[in-house]
Order: structure tokens, then sequence, then C-alpha cells
């Protein structure tokens, strides 16, 4: 097999081949989604609601980060891993946000970041473009900014965010961007946006008139129990299965039916 680059997602998006996303937080599910063949893992800032149980994503740190991305890399052999800069680690300052996005790739071996937001944070675009650090942007929900608009609701349904949401877009290609991922948008609007610009436009509740899907792992998975977006599609459940398995483990041992003869030494 080849391993996937940016290069190699952006000729996708020409040949027309979707580009299958998923997160991925440590070491053991990494090495499961990374040999079924998924072209991108995103070490998500969701980690901070998934992995530790914060209602939000802005209390994850960049070394939080720098932990589950390096677990991550070492299970890969084929997929392009790109980590979440966390909250306050680029916002407002392009110097901060080169350091963060150095840090990232030094210490944990990814081979891109992602960062929320359109011009806003494109003087940070531009500088960590500078180190040769591949960027993915990511625009409409924009969860680091849950404060600003108060809600987990569509975003740019209304005719004046579209139309910047559009322009932030095409700012983000202009800058350098290798990709965007497009989150909780009307389909027609993102449709649109991944016609108008050349770079893979990547969905998440963005229709399928895009260059690709991404998912959260526990999500996709069943693992997560009360969450149920319209986009989310459950290819297990797992909350279920592990519940189940539990219950029987924890009825064999009370009834000594575990370990069993050949069970032991
Ligand atoms: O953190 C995350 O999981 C994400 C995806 C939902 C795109 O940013
Ligand atoms: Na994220």
């Amino acid at each position: 097999f080849k391993k996937v680059t940016t290069n190699s997602v952006q000729e996708m998006k020409q040949n027309g081949e979707k580009i299958s996303m998923l997160t991925a937080y440590d070491f053991t599910l990494a090495k499961i989604i990374d040999s079924a063949g998924i072209d991108v893992i995103l070490v998500g800032d969701s980690a901070s609601n998934v992995m530790a149980g914060h209602e939000t994503t802005l209390p994850i740190t960049l070394d939080q980060m720098i932990y589950h991305a390096s677990s991550v890399v070492r299970a890969v052999e084929r997929a392009l891993v790109v980590v979440d800069l966390p909250f306050g680690s680029y916002q407002g300052n392009s110097k901060t946000a080169l350091n963060s996005s150095i840090k990232i790739m030094k210490e944990s071996g990814a081979h891109a970041v992602k960062l929320e937001g359109g011009v806003e944070v494109l003087t940070s675009v531009r500088r960590i473009l500078t180190a040769g650090i591949p960027v993915m942007g990511h625009l409409g929900l924009t969860p680091q900014s849950i404060y600003k608009f108060g809600t987990y609701t569509v975003r740019a349904k209304e005719e004046e965010e579209a139309e910047k949401l559009i322009s932030d877009a095409k700012k983000l290609e202009e800058a350098g961007c290798f990709a965007l991922v497009l989150e909780k948008i009307p389909a027609k609007l993102a449709a649109k946006v991944a016609k108008a610009i050349s770079i893979p436009v990547i969905g998440i509740g963005a229709g399928g008139d895009v260059d690709g899907q991404v998912l959260v792992l526990h999500d996709m998975l069943g693992m997560t129990h009360e969450f149920h977006p319209r986009f989310l599609r459950r290819y297990l459940n797992l909350y279920e299965d592990i519940n189940g398995a539990v219950q029987n483990y924890i009825t064999d041992v009370k009834s000594s039916d575990f370990p069993n003869e050949k069970e032991q030494y």
C-alpha cells in the first residue's frame, strides 16, 4: 500500500474518489481503523468530550492533544494523521500558532494540523504554512466558539453567514490550506463550496456533494449513547455490546464459572 499524503488526498478530489476520515485518540483503535484502510485519521479535540468527559472542547490542552496524537501515530502505517490545534493554542497570535504547530509535529510525529475559523485565523494559517506544516481548515459549526454561538445547531442557514463561509473557504484555499472540514451546514451550501474551491472539502453533517466524510469514531461505533444528530450513522452498537459483555463477565466471576480448568496454570 501507499501512504496517504496531503498531495494524494488532493488527487483523490481531482479523480472524484471520496475521502474517508475518522477520528482516533489512542493506539489500539487507530491501529484497527488504519488497517481497515481509512484515508485520514483526525486526532480531534473532540477527545475533550469523548476521552476526557468534558462538556466542550475548550479545556483540552496542547500537551494532552500531543499525548493522544503520539499514541495514534505509533499505530498508523498508511493513513494521513491530522491533529487539531486546541482552543487557545493558535487564536490571536500567529507566533503562538506556529509554535503550537511545531510542538505538535515534533513531539507527536503527525503529518498536519487543523484549526477552526476563517479570516480571523488567516495570519496564523499563513505563518504555520511558512514552516512547511500542512494545515486543514474547519468552518461551519466550530465547537471551540460554542460560547459565541450558544448552541450546536446547524450553521450558515442565513444568507449573510453563508456568504461569509464561502468567502472564508476561498481565503483558506488561497492561503494554502490543503483541505477543509465543513461541519453541520446545509448540504446545498457545502456542495457550492466544494465546487468553488479546488482543495478537498470533507463534510460532517454537510451532505453528500462534498469530497469526503468524517465522523467521530466513538459515535459511529455506537460507543456514545446520548448523542443522536441526524448526520450520525451508527455502524455498531458497542455501548450495548460492551455493557452486555461486562454483565456476562460479572455473572461468570460471581458464579465462579470464570476461570475454568483450561483458563488456569
Ligand atoms: O474534533 C473533531 O472530532 C472534529 C471533527 C468533528 C471534524 O473536529
Ligand atoms: Na475538532
